[in-house]
């Protein structure tokens, strides 16, 4: 019992206490005055939102619930991910069987069917293993739905089975086949153990052969319930968060490493079926990470995307190929008199998310079940394009979109690199077109992050707006596979955010990437979300963009110290926002340095209630980091404070960050 108390203080003084109890040092004093009165600008709905790439098994093995890899044979080693243990490509099987892939006809999307020939149903079997195995859950429901046809012999029953890593049945079903001819089937099994690796295997009943194909496994429990939906428990930590835009679908994987390999939306809506499978940029990207296993199957695809978004309270932001393909890999270009189809893209889509269903493209979105438009307002051209190729092909985008859809905010992007020559040539040609918001991103050290915290505030105010697409504090190097989501990261990062808060004139969206990232099959860390088949976590960095998302606000003001905006000055960083709607004031302020403020903010020209709550995030163990053991380790600890005559005294420990949430007085 006393163990367990010590380690519980030890805890806490390590992570999560917000009083001045944990200093036992003096803390330095800090007078910090609000101008509550003037709004110095809007905050934009859209200020903090999040970046979705199908990267790390984001989308299938991830968001995407399906079970199955490879459902549809269709991967390039078409039996990747099937399992014929008593299966010898060097005899005839007579104690088993055996499969072959039959390619049927010239049907990008539909290449490969399986046909299994079973001599001795009681040695033959086939198994998918999932991605990276299956996650079932004790007692929930699973739907199984496939396309069969039997052939030769008397085989007319297939028996599913989940087998856990040990190989003991934990569900099952059999199901009786029709007879010739591709038939439908459908069926369910429930879990009767809970297993994160679980496998499915399937029996036949007699000798015979039969046609497999689209054999689908989804968890009934599914985010909304919906049908072949995508995983609740990463949907929901997406919810909480209350995102103000939804970007999709990446990243890189828009431009794709080869044009012939760049994500083409309208080859991932309709009919799951008719969706053409692409291998996914990322499975051979990194040598120290390979995942030749990554496809994308688009079972999310840009429907489900938008639906996303709308479940979400977000806005919806695609990202389309510009026509060059990653400048890291080929930098392919289409040639400026081809691209034309990659611009009627663009117009389809918005055609597809808003135009009424009398459209080709609007029907389309209609047939899928949503009649109503979905609204968009921002599309993107182009992920991380540099120099001259980018910018001419842009401008025809710009002139095509502006034409057709003037309303329609496009957005442009800087590179790769938050400064530099090929960021500084991309801002001045797109200042000089008047481009509307320029995407940048930045991969930098936690350092950099402190040291940046004022990167916007001598920003050109006359022109574009900035989107903070893609940043996050790398400990080690960028995409180094040693970087951990650690509170050195997340501390810095939340520093660095009062920057981007400060400067909500200019900066009008923001995110964090990426987003998520499967323990078993990540390719790039750090990452916001980690999951493995059967749970999932938020890192200390989700908790710092949850703080800001949950008290984004509505109206900008002003916090200084000595007439200065707070910056870094002795480790301190501030923002202060108010939101109209719910009567509230927010007071931002990080600590990075080695010992505990005394805060006094002095909030002036609003009338505020006596008793006020803080959110605080604060450790001195700078390595400590979330995991599926302690989820919490690194997050948000709720107190009161209390305020005497307008003023908010606080002690903000060392290494720490908090959201102050005081009520305007009715
Ligand atoms: O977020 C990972 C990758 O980083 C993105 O795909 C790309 O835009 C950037 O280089």
């Amino acid at each position: 019992m006393h163990i367990v108390t010590k380690q519980i203080t030890l805890l806490c003084l390590l992570f999560s206490c917000a009083s001045a109890a944990i200093s036992g040092q003096v803390a330095a004093s800090h007078s910090l005055t609000v101008d509550a009165a003037e709004s110095v600008a809007p905050i934009q709905p859209t200020m903090y939102g999040i970046f979705f790439e199908d990267i790390n098994f984001a989308a299938d093995g991830g968001l995407y619930a399906e079970m199955i890899k490879n459902r549809g044979f269709e991967f390039t080693l078409p039996k990747t991910g099937w399992l014929e243990p008593n299966s010898d490509r060097h005899s005839m099987n007579e104690n088993s069987g055996m499969s072959d892939i039959v390619k049927v006809k010239d049907d990008p999307a539909n290449q490969n069917y399986l046909r299994v020939t079973v001599k001795n149903p009681e040695g033959y079997h086939l198994l998918n293993e999932g991605f990276r195995g299956m996650g079932v859950r004790e007692g929930d429901t699973y739907d199984l739905s496939f396309k069969a046809g039997t052939g030769k012999g008397d085989l007319s029953a297939v028996t599913f089975q989940l087998l856990t890593t040990d190989d003991e049945v934990i569900g099952e079903t059999t199901v009786s086949l029709a007879g010739d001819g591709w038939q439908d089937y459908e069926a369910t099994l429930e879990a009767t153990a809970t297993d994160p690796a679980a496998r499915l295997r399937l029996t036949f009943d007699a000798p015979g052969t039969a046609n497999l194909d689209m054999i689908s496994l989804f968890p009934r429990d599914t985010w909304k319930g919906r049908n072949k939906g995508l995983r609740k428990d990463l949907v929901q930590l997406l919810y909480d968060l209350e995102p103000g835009f939804l970007r999709f679908p990446g990243g890189c994987i828009v431009e794709g490493r080869t044009l012939a390999r760049r994500y083409q939306w309208k080859k991932t809506v309709g009919s799951i079926e008719e969706r053409e499978l692409l291998v996914n940029r990322w499975n051979t990207e990194f040598d120290h990470r390979l995942t030749p296993d990554y496809y994308q199957s688009f079972g999310l695809g840009f429907f489900e995307y938008f639906q996303l978004a709308e479940d979400l309270g977000a806005e919806p932001m695609p990202i389309l190929s510009c026509g060059i393909a990653c400048q890291f890999n080929t930098g392919e270009l289409v040639p400026m008199e081809e691209l034309d189809p990659y611009v009627q893209d663009a117009l389809d889509l918005i055609e597809f998310a808003n135009a009424d269903t009398t459209t080709a493209w609007g029907k389309v979105r209609a047939d899928m079940g949503h009649p109503e438009p979905f609204n968009m307002k921002y599309i993107g051209i182009g992920n991380e394009q540099w120099g001259p190729e980018y910018i001419e092909r842009y401008k025809v985008f710009d002139e095509a979109i502006k034409a057709a859809y003037p309303d329609i905010v496009i957005i442009s992007g800087s590179g790769p690199f938050p400064d530099g020559e090929y960021f500084d040539y991309g801002w001045e040609q797109l200042r000089e077109m008047n481009a509307e918001i320029v995407d940048e991103h930045y991969y930098r050290s936690p350092e950099w992050f402190r040291e940046n915290a004022t990167r916007y505030d001598d920003y050109n105010r006359e022109g574009p707006k900035v989107f903070a697409g893609e940043y996050a504090a790398q400990s080690v190097a960028i995409a180094s596979p040693e970087n951990k989501n650690n509170w050195n990261c997340a501390l810095s990062e939340a520093a660095y955010m009062t920057g981007l808060e400060r400067n909500a004139d200019i900066v009008v969206m923001t995110s964090y990437a990426p987003l998520m990232a499967h323990a078993d099959a990540w390719q790039w860390t750090p990452d916001m979300i980690w999951f493995d088949n059967l749970e999932s976590y938020g890192t200390a960095n989700y908790y710092v963009q949850k703080l800001y998302a949950n008290h984004a606000g509505t109206d900008l003001h002003r916090v200084t110290e000595a007439g200065k905006p707070v910056t870094g000055q002795d480790g301190l960083y501030a923002s202060v926002v108010s939101d109209a709607g719910r009567g509230e004031v927010y007071v931002k302020v990080a600590n990075t340095s080695d010992a505990p403020r005394q805060l006094d903010i002095t909030i002036k020209g609003k009338s505020l209630a006596a008793e006020g709550t803080a959110y605080t995030m604060s450790g001195t163990d700078m390595d400590a980091v979330n995991s599926f053991d302690e989820p919490m380790k690194v997050s948000p600890v709720e107190s009161e404070v209390t305020l005497r005559k307008g003023k908010l005294t606080a002690t903000l420990p060392a290494k720490a960050f908090a959201v102050y949430k005081l009520q305007v007085a009715k």
